[in-house]
């Protein structure tokens, strides 16, 4: 059979990695495919430049628009990013009536709905497995191996760049900035790593899960967002001490009266299995009626971790083109016409325990005041420990995990926390997640 031409955008940590598995595996490859895949076309921004890949027999240009539209090109992998030129790219490869491959979270998250409605109508495929946590091949499992269930909830760690960091901060005590340039280096990072450090790309990623678990639209603009710049390494170390790690975590949940999306620091309690997953690894936690809890585990960035989930998309791309677009894997799982709208609940409708720490006056009666706050405000205090026996006129450090509450009652009792003569300073309030 005729050999499947692939124009390849970006030659970077993805690009290269995967060309790398498609020249080294290329037997076992076209063993699964039924077919050749040969990349025979590539779009860099500077083709000048000495590539780490063997990009001999590969027309290596700098138009990703030119690949788009050449007629002798049947996939366009797209491995640039952001969500500018690859939309365009991907946009116009659709309506020429070729299919795509991408790893790209930013481009599905914010522009998948009007992507996706563009290759129904021209019958072409768009595969996304590598934009959520690298390696894993967990869109196909929530998508396919999953379709008998009702998905309750899920979570997962799924920025690799947060997850080293804070890993890193929490094994070796590493400084923040040192560990972020770590990541960098090892080519996990984005192109902008504040979108990493921001928890942007976790919330680009937990739009597609939520999206492919529950049968909605992509809603990246409903996801309640946080990144990690605010975690102190007393935090790490207190919440290490009352058994804990704290991790960046991505959870969807289905709750009486919405769904819950959210991407945020967390206290998660060492026994559960989230709370090992360390350095880049990624994990994704799925909670559904009929198999109940699912865990999916491995390297969440990387090249050729990434560039696994990418030569997957292709293998199924090449295996469904001659195929009844009707017939094929719907791109968000459920079918386009039956996407749900349910409502995605404010932050202050979400309900969850919090570890809390803040600095009060030393002296009889504080700690009856504060708590007294909590009482008038129904949250039950789980763990107290107060850090220092200062001088009576001195601070103490306070530290407390909380039993399960409506975020909004808990705003108002920091509120009111926060105006008290005794309590000085920022009150740290991290959420921790059960994850029952
Ligand atoms: P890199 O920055 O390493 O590579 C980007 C590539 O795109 C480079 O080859 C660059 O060319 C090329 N490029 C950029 N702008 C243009 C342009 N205007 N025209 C033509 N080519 C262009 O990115 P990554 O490989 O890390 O990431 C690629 C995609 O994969 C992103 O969407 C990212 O989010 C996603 N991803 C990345 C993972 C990772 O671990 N790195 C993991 C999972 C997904 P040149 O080489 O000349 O600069
Ligand atoms: N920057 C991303 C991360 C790459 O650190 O997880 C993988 O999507």
């Amino acid at each position: 059979m005729k050999a499947v031409n692939v124009g390849l955008l970006g030659l970077g940590t993805v690009g290269s990695g995967t060309l790398d598995v498609l020249r080294r595996n290329a037997c076992e490859i076209r063993r699964r495919a039924g077919r050749e895949i040969r990349v025979a076309a590539a779009a860099v921004r500077d083709p000048s430049r000495k590539r780490g890949c063997d990009t001999g027999g590969i027309a290596l240009g700098d138009s990703p628009l030119d690949i788009a539209n050449d007629p002798n090109i049947d996939i366009v992998v797209e491995l640039i990013g952001g969500d500018e030129i690859a939309r365009e790219a991907v946009l116009r490869a659709v309506d020429n009536g070729k299919h795509v491959v991408t790893a790209n979270k930013a481009l599905i998250a914010l522009h998948g709905n009007a992507i996706f409605e563009n290759a129904q109508r021209r019958g072409v495929m768009v595969a996304f497995e590598a934009a959520v946590a690298g390696g894993i091949p967990v869109i196909k499992s929530v998508r396919e191996g999953l379709a008998g269930n009702r998905i309750e909830w899920l979570a997962g760690i799924i920025n690799g760049t947060c997850n080293y960091i804070l890993s890193a901060m929490d094994e070796s005590g590493m400084d923040f900035d040192a560990a972020l340039r770590d990541a960098q280096q090892l080519g996990y990072a984005e192109a902008q790593p504040e979108f990493d450090i921001d928890g942007i790309d976790a919330a680009h990623k937990l739009t597609i899960l939520a999206s492919i678990a529950f049968g909605i639209p992509l809603q990246f603009a409903r996801v309640h967002v946080e990144g990690i710049r605010g975690i102190a390494a007393e935090d790490i170390a207190y919440a290490r001490e009352l058994g804990h790690r704290i991790k960046h975590l991505a959870l969807a949940r289905r709750a009486p009266d919405g769904i819950e999306l959210r991407a945020h620091p967390a206290l998660v309690a060492e026994r559960q299995l989230l709370s090992g997953v360390g350095g880049v690894m990624n994990a994704i936690l799925v909670h559904a009626d009929a198999v109940g809890p699912t865990l999916y585990y491995g390297a969440g960035a990387g090249g050729e971790p990434t560039a696994s989930a990418v030569v997957a998309d292709l293998v199924d791309v090449v295996r469904a083109i001659t195929t009844d677009p009707q017939n094929r894997v719907p791109h968000l799982a459920f079918q386009p016409g039956s996407l749900a709208a349910l409502p995605i609940l404010p932050i202050g409708e979400i309900e969850t325990a919090y570890y809390l720490r803040m600095r009060a006056a030393n002296r009889p009666g504080v700690l009856a005041e504060i708590a007294r706050i909590f009482g008038d405000s129904g949250i039950s205090i789980d763990t107290l420990l107060q850090k220092g026996r200062g001088r009576a006129d001195e601070s103490v450090t306070i530290i407390m995990l909380t039993q399960r509450t409506r975020e909004r009652s808990m705003d108002a009792a920091l509120a009111k926390l926060a105006a008290l003569d005794s309590v000085a300073g920022e009150i740290v309030r991290i959420r921790m997640e059960k994850l029952a």
